[in-house]
């Protein structure tokens, strides 16, 4: 069969009957003229800014600066100053927001989905929703980088990888992909390493691969040379077949789905052992819900699984955040994409968890990335792995069973009322042939208030799912003139079914009352350090307050429950909330337009540098690959180039931090001519405003390049500079750091991109007008369902109030460095001697004298009840501290005094007071069960414990200093035998 596919994707022009509803088109044409900037700040604004105005008064004495106003003005160069306020109206109150909200979502319309395509009905358990989906001890928490205060997060990320290595029947599973569209995009590139793939390789994709899947592979595809060719390979079982189906070409790789996209089971193993037989791999896009009943792909020969974890528990949300996944056969591991949770030891042998392969976890190692993806889907994929513990083996085979069930009554009857279903091997999802009648019987589906899949004109997709209900199947019969006969219950076709068990591990098998699972969601959360116990001081990581209004909308139905490929009308709240967002977000950087698409930073970089790609290859101008990449900059940064199909050239560093701009005009002249970019991040990663800034634009516009401004630090921008009018013509945002959208202990993210008007054609495609740019994520609104949040920050701040947060980040950012900077140098300041949201602590100097490294002082920061800031990035053997408008006088000096305390037993050391090797330092953190053993330290309990002073919240980390090398050398990377804990 071969029917013609539309790529999927709901338009998000808001109809103009919805945007006047909500006033939209006055606010959108009135954001540069007209809308009255609120003079004074709303309740909301004072509650989501820590400091209090006579905190604000020590401050700015301990910083010598007369005012806010004199303190930007000094620290940020007069040449890139915004001189108009931020044209955002700030919302009288919380509740205001509230109702606004409910307007946009009473604008959606929530209908029973049977579209399928990889998004499906799912039902949230309660005690999930509740204690981890609304949990800001979940939902505040950072990646989890300091294993000791993490193992909570990183206990259930074990889980997700078990859960995804059991039900796909391979050896090692990730702690998540950013979606299934980019999973698969990222097995296409492990398989050509992994395979030493020839140059001319051809990657074989499966025609019938979900439509937004084979747009994502061929967006990172094309840049970097791999060809693709779509066939339909369902009588693909020999080598012959395969290069044929290749036009001849060698093969590397091929990827099917599993049911595929039409539902039908098909046998792939005669294609995998063709495709083992010519040396190439084969992966699996797969459904963990279908893999309940069906034999596994690690069992029929595929060598890599990916998918969406989303029916385990995550609401469809409008196409996203969901846990994409990847799992692989043993000796792929160490190239997988993402990170990877193992077991290790801490320090007294007791079994931990940490990242493992810590030191290329982040595989972005620059020119030589194979992958950037950095923040992923964490609270997703705990969301998900605790469905499954929720629900163990049996409760998902009696969910995979009755889903099955429902979609063999629906096929009984269609098949006795006439229609022909070509296929009797499906799990969920049925395709029905209707003659020329596909709108009339799509139309009488919706008249029920159901929407089914219109293939083409001949064909509809009807994929049943967990939600779906007798009365369901009995108004879709209807919809058809057919009426159910009894339920249908035959089971899988006994050639497809699973016979290996799966989730066996005592976790899957122990938590299935309600009780059980409440108490172990909060053991867990125990274990966790997160903002709702103290400051998380992060460098380039703005962990803010992700305030509870903010919150709100995120699990409402009328936002949860919409498919993102459903018919346009029925996500008009969405696109006017979008639009409006999209907006703001223009007048916050000055660029003329923003795609949302993106659904982390790094898929961001990926998308602003193919719109700057897509832009010198419409000029003729193919030969512009070079992109400029300063030495401080993010990983993120060079991994995104090399995807773009870039070479990188690195910029050196001026001794005071600042990009060398002898070496860029060197660098310049010798690539000038085939110059693609320069990306930046401004204010730097050294946390300075660089005065050369708007000076290095032009220099790059004048050489014929474009700039990339990495957004990742606008927290420091915000109402005061704006990247798209000083020079800048793409950057992507972090919304998961500027706009409130929690980091949730690693994921999700949204990345949405800002352009200057020559680049908005080449914007990712998503049904908005003018847009022609490549896919980069599955949804066409990447992470739609978490807009909300940062939609209800800007409109609870307004501009004024987004200013005066700015303002108050740099302020809190210089008094640490005023304060601690007379304990540990502050390796960089502006030519102003102020620092911008951030500064960096340089502690090499004391290492190379006492021994203690950065690690020790993070550790030792545990005990004194805070997360450590960022360690050795961008500089390594130092801090860098960012607290971030949201943190108070008192939490900010409570994080001071520990630095100089911790600068005192540093002293200690120095002094030769005390071994490096026996100081507290050392021996940091120190767990509650240490002090009941014996106490072979020249230290005291107290100090060991209640360095500040015994006080009843303190927070015990679980586990002592974890070696994260002895887990590297025995990989393990699935839940432990509970033996291990004994
Ligand atoms: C400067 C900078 N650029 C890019 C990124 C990548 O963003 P994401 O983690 O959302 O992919 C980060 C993330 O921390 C960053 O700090």
């Amino acid at each position: 069969m071969s029917w013609e596919r539309d790529a999927p994707h709901a338009s998000a022009e808001p109809d103009a009957r919805v945007a006047r509803a909500f006033g939209m088109l006055t606010m959108l044409s009135s954001t540069t003229e007209g809308v009255s900037v609120a003079t004074s700040f709303s309740p909301f604004v004072a509650r989501h800014i820590g400091p209090r105005e006579a905190d604000i008064a020590v401050m700015l004495q301990r910083v010598a600066k007369a005012s806010l106003a004199e303190l930007t003005d000094t620290a940020i160069p007069a040449s890139i100053r915004s001189t108009a306020p931020l044209a955002i109206e700030a919302a009288e109150s919380e509740a205001a927001v509230l109702e606004q909200l409910r307007g946009y979502a009473a604008a959606n319309k929530v209908v029973t989905s049977m579209l399928g395509q990889g998004y499906y009905g799912t039902i949230t358990p309660g005690v999930i929703g509740r204690n981890v989906l609304e949990n800001p001890a979940w939902y505040t928490a950072y990646t989890p980088y300091q294993p000791e205060i993490s193992q909570g997060r990183l206990e259930a990320l074990v889980n997700f990888q078990t859960m995804v290595t059991d039900l796909t029947g391979l050896d090692i599973a990730g702690s998540s992909l950013l979606d299934e569209a980019t999973a698969a995009a990222e097995a296409m590139t492990l398989m050509h390493r992994s395979t030493r793939a020839k140059a001319g390789s051809v990657l074989l994709v499966d025609t019938d691969v979900f439509a937004q899947t084979k747009a994502v592979i061929h967006t990172r595809a094309e840049p970097i040379g791999i060809p693709v060719i779509e066939a339909d390979l369902n009588d693909a079982a020999s080598v012959e077949d395969l290069r044929t189906a290749a036009g001849g070409a060698e093969v590397f790789g091929v990827i099917v789905q599993y049911p595929d996209g039409l539902g039908l089971l098909r046998d792939w193993s005669g294609l995998a052992a063709a495709v083992h037989e010519m040396g190439a791999l084969v992966t699996a896009a797969t459904d963990l819900l279908a893999l309940t009943l069906i034999t596994p792909p690690g069992e029929w020969g595929a060598d890599i699984a990916v998918g969406s974890a989303q029916r385990f528990g995550v609401p469809m949300m409008f196409g996203g955040p969901h846990a994409g996944f990847m799992s692989v056969r043993k000796g792929l591991e160490r190239t997988m994409p993402g990170r990877l949770v193992g077991v290790s030891v801490d320090a007294v042998g007791y079994p931990a968890y940490r990242l493992a392969l810590q030191t290329r976890e982040q595989h972005i190692r620059r020119e030589k990335a194979t992958s950037n993806i950095c923040t992923a889907q964490v609270l997703l994929a705990v969301m998900a792995s605790m469905y499954a513990v929720y629900h163990g083996p049996d409760g998902l085979r009696a969910i995979a069973a009755r889903v099955h069930g429902h979609a063999e009554t629906i096929a009984a009857a269609l098949r006795a009322g006439g229609f022909n279903l070509p296929s009797d091997r499906f799990f969920d999802t049925l395709t029905v042939e209707v003659g020329e009648r596909c709108g009339p019987y799509v139309a009488a589906a919706l008249e029920r208030g159901i929407n089914v899949r219109r293939i083409d004109s001949e064909w509809i997709g009807i994929s049943v799912d967990e939600t779906t209900t007798a009365t369901d199947v009995t108004d879709l019969l209807a919809a058809f003139g057919c009426t159910s006969g009894e339920p249908s219950d035959s089971g899988i076709p006994a050639d497809f079914a699973r016979t290996s068990e799966f989730l066996s591990h005592p976790v899957f098998n122990a938590h299935h009352s309600e009780t059980q699972m409440l108490r172990y969601l909060r053991s867990l959360a125990d274990k966790d350090f997160a903002l709702d116990r103290g400051m998380i001081p992060l460098g380039s990581c703005t962990m803010k307050l992700n305030a509870t209004t903010e919150m709100a909308a995120v699990t409402w139905p009328e936002f949860t429950d919409i498919h993102p490929f459903a018919p346009s009308d029925q996500s008009q709240g969405y696109a006017a909330l979008i639009a409006e967002l999209e907006g703001w977000l223009c007048e916050i950087t000055g660029y003329d337009a923003v795609s949302v698409q993106p659904n982390a930073g790094s898929q961001g970089e990926l998308a602003g540098l193919l719109a700057i790609r897509g832009y010198h290859r419409s000029r003729g101008d193919d030969h512009r690959t070079v992109c400029l990449i300063p030495q401080s900059a993010h990983g993120t940064n060079a991994a995104s180039a090399v995807m773009a199909g870039m070479k990188v050239v690195v910029v050196g560093t001026a001794p005071g931090g600042d990009i060398d701009m002898v070496d860029l005009k060197d660098k310049l002249a010798q690539h000038g001519d085939n110059l693609a970019a320069i990306m930046v991040t401004y204010p730097s990663t050294h946390g300075v405003y660089e005065d050369t800034i708007a000076e290095l634009c032009a220099m790059v516009h004048d050489a014929g390049g474009q700039v990339y401004v990495d957004g990742a630090n606008l927290n420091a921008l915000v109402g005061l500079a704006q990247p798209g009018k000083f020079g800048s013509d793409v950057s992507h945002l972090n919304l998961h750091k500027t706009f409130c959208i929690p980091h949730g202990g690693g994921g999700p993210g949204v990345g949405p991109i800002g352009v200057r008007a020559h680049l908005e054609p080449f914007l990712p495609r998503s049904g908005q007008r003018g847009r022609a740019g490549a896919a980069v994520s599955a949804a066409p609104y990447g992470s739609a369902g978490i807009l909300p949040i940062s939609w209800a920050y800007i409109r609870l701040m307004g501009g004024d109030g987004l200013t005066q947060a700015t303002k108050t980040a740099i302020l809190n950012a210089n008094y640490i460095a005023a304060r601690l900077g007379e304990h540990y140098p502050v390796l960089y300041t502006g030519a102003s001697g102020l620092v911008a949201h951030e500064c960096i602590l340089d502690l090499r100097e004391l290492t190379k004298l006492s021994g203690v490294t950065v690690d020790d002082v993070a550790k030792r920061l545990i005990d004194y009840g805070f997360h450590a800031p960022t360690m050795s990035f961008p500089v390594a053997g130092t801090l860098m501290v960012e607290p971030t408008e949201s943190e108070d006088l008192g939490e900010i000096d409570r994080f001071c005094d520990a630095m100089v305390a911790i600068r005192a037993e540093i002293q200690a050391v120095l002094d030769g007071k005390v071994a490096v090797a026996d100081s507290v330092l050392r021996h940091a953190p120190h767990t509650a069960q240490s002090l009941v053993g014996e106490w072979e330290h020249p230290y005291d309990r107290a100090t060991a414990c209640f360095p500040q002073g015994l006080h009843v919240a303190k927070y015990w980390p679980p586990v002592a200093r974890i070696d994260g090398a002895y887990g590297d050398r025995n990989l393990v990377c699935s839940c432990p035998p509970p033996e291990a804990f004994e």
